[in-house]
């Protein structure tokens, strides 16, 4: 069975404001195919959701977030609950991003408790997976993701596993211009696979969608796209550029 392709766009704290995410949105649901050959989902900062959730009703563009917390609601200040987010509209969120690794002290257990909340809470998980630059001329790029993918899936059971979705993010890739191969990013995503195999079975890991994340755009999402064990793409900076987003959707013909 053939698993249909994920464009998700990460804003990150880009286009924020109500006349910045307009702007971006309206040229999105222009340049975007309006049935698109895959899911396509964009991701904006957190006080454009609910202006993002009213301008892309009854479009083919999905919502999600890019965090969210464990605890349904509470003294946490600066966060944000799953509920808050399915409450405005969000079908998605992204989880565990490798920014929120490095600046913001998330750890594969938080992950796992916040990708738990997500999905409990009736939201499709994006897990975000992907090792260092470091790690990778240790050669411990497989390592990394494994012990990232086993906090993260720690409280996902087999079947709430429809719900999640894995990106592979090596950071060494991320707005550096600095894209893994395509051959080299079809390797690792594979083990991925095999890791979720290992899991909850063939079967199951077999309908997991896994995408591929760094410097993507629309020259290179071809190519990436086309391997067998990459099933789309967590889109950063080219997700801010209507025509190149465009692009890449189109990309998953
Ligand atoms: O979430 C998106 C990734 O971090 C990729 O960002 O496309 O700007 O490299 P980038």
């Amino acid at each position: 069975e053939k698993r249909t392709p994920v464009i998700a766009g990460n804003w990150k704290m880009n286009s924020g404001s109500p006349a910045e995410a307009s702007a971006l949105l309206g040229g999105l649901l222009e340049a975007c195919p309006k049935a698109p050959a895959c899911e396509v989902v964009v991701c904006p900062p957190a006080t454009a959701l609910a202006l993002a959730a009213d301008t892309l009703r009854g479009s083919a563009i999905a919502l999600g977030a890019q965090n969210c917390h464990f605890a349904p609601s509470g003294a946490y200040t600066g966060e944000v609950s799953a509920a808050m987010l399915t409450g405005v509209g969000c079908t998605h969120v992204i989880i565990g991003h490798s920014e929120r690794r490095q600046y913001f002290g998330e750890t594969n257990e938080t992950a796992g408790k916040r990708l738990a909340a997500a999905v409990a809470g009736g939201l499709c998980g994006i897990l975000c997976v992907g090792e260092s630059l470091e790690q990778r001329e240790a050669g411990q790029e497989i390592e990394t993701c494994a012990a990232q993918l086993a906090g993260g899936l720690a409280e996902i059971p087999a079947e709430a596993l429809a719900h999640v979705m894995i990106a592979y993010e090596p950071v060494w890739a991320i707005g550096t211009g600095r894209t893994a191969t395509a051959q080299e990013a079809n390797r690792v995503c594979g083990e991925i696979r095999r890791l979720l195999a290992e899991r909850y079975g063939t079967e199951a890991a077999d309908r997991v969608r896994i995408l591929y994340g760094g410097s993507m755009n629309e020259k290179n999402a071809a190519e990436l796209l086309a391997q067998p064990e990459i099933d789309g793409g967590l889109i950063g900076g080219a997700s801010l550029k209507p025509e190149s987003f465009a692009a890449i959707i189109r990309a998953c013909e």
